[in-house]
């Protein structure tokens, strides 16, 4: 659908300072919509900002740490004065690090747990007085480990099941008030393995998100779920890498 016959949605994407998030925002600004990129990056976001300077829509930046309330609620504060509704939001911040159960570190389950199942339930929890006021769409980001249990990343796969299992809550309690969307990709080329402090595992993973999908395929599958208004809702996508060659 065009930009031409398509309302220009009032978008909040939480970890928009890389990967997945920022490539949402400039494909969802790109295609005319208005967007809320937050992380806490400010350095990020102030590049991004850069990069989506011309675009048909508009990309504004907000420091955000999902795992803080307050700075959740400024969000939602910058939202309700300057847009007049909020319509979409995707929770996209999500950290994952590997490592067998036996070697694993609680401070990194502690983590995952805070960003990815915490921090998506704060964004949520703010935003749905909104997105109920919008009939809005929420556009929450799995994983293939939302669906499966892989070895060295079984914790990661918990908050990933986590975060299915809050979509489907959401689109069973909220019937014909919300359009929810779970983008489940299998590996992105992003930083996203860098993060893993077990040093052989992520020399060993890192080639398999090199030949990854885009972070800019995922985004055109959510910028697809969420220009399907009134054509029918994408309310779970699989999205794999496409191992043909
Ligand atoms: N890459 C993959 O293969 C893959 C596959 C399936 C699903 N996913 C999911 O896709 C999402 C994005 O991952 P990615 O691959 O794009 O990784 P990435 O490039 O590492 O991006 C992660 C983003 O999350 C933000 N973030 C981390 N902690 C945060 C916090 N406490 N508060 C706010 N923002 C925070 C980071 O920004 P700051 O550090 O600036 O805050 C960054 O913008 C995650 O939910 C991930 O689980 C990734």
């Amino acid at each position: 659908m065009g930009i031409e016959s398509m309302k220009q949605l009032n978008i909040w994407i939480t970890g928009a300072s890389s990967g997945i998030g920022k490539a949402c925002a400039l494909t969802l600004a790109g295609a005319g919509h208005h967007v809320l990129a937050s992380a806490r990056s400010q350095d990020a976001l102030a590049e991004l900002a850069e990069e989506a300077q011309g675009l048909n829509g508009s990309v504004s930046t907000l420091p955000c740490d999902v795992t803080d309330v307050a700075s959740i609620t400024r969000c939602v504060e910058w939202i309700s004065d300057r847009w007049t509704g909020l319509d979409v939001v995707i929770p996209n911040a999500g950290i994952g690090y590997f490592d067998p159960l036996e070697n694993a570190k609680i401070e990194e389950w502690h983590a995952m747990v805070d960003v990815n199942v915490t921090g998506v339930l704060n964004t949520l929890h703010a935003t749905l007085p909104l997105l109920l006021a919008s009939k809005g769409h929420v556009v929450n980001i799995g994983s293939l480990a939302a669906r499966q249990v892989f070895p060295n990343s079984g914790i990661y796969c918990a908050t990933k099941h986590a975060v299915l299992a809050i979509s489907e809550s959401l689109r069973t309690e909220f019937k014909g008030q919300l359009a929810v969307t779970t983008l489940n990709p299998g590996a992105v080329n992003t930083p996203f393995i860098d993060r893993t402090t077990n040093d052989e595992l992520r020399a060993n993973y890192r080639p398999q998100f090199d030949v990854g999908m885009t972070p800019e395929y995922v985004a055109e599958a959510a910028l697809f779920a969420v220009e399907s208004r009134g054509r029918g809702i994408v309310s779970e996508l699989t999205i794999r890498p496409d191992t043909r060659d």
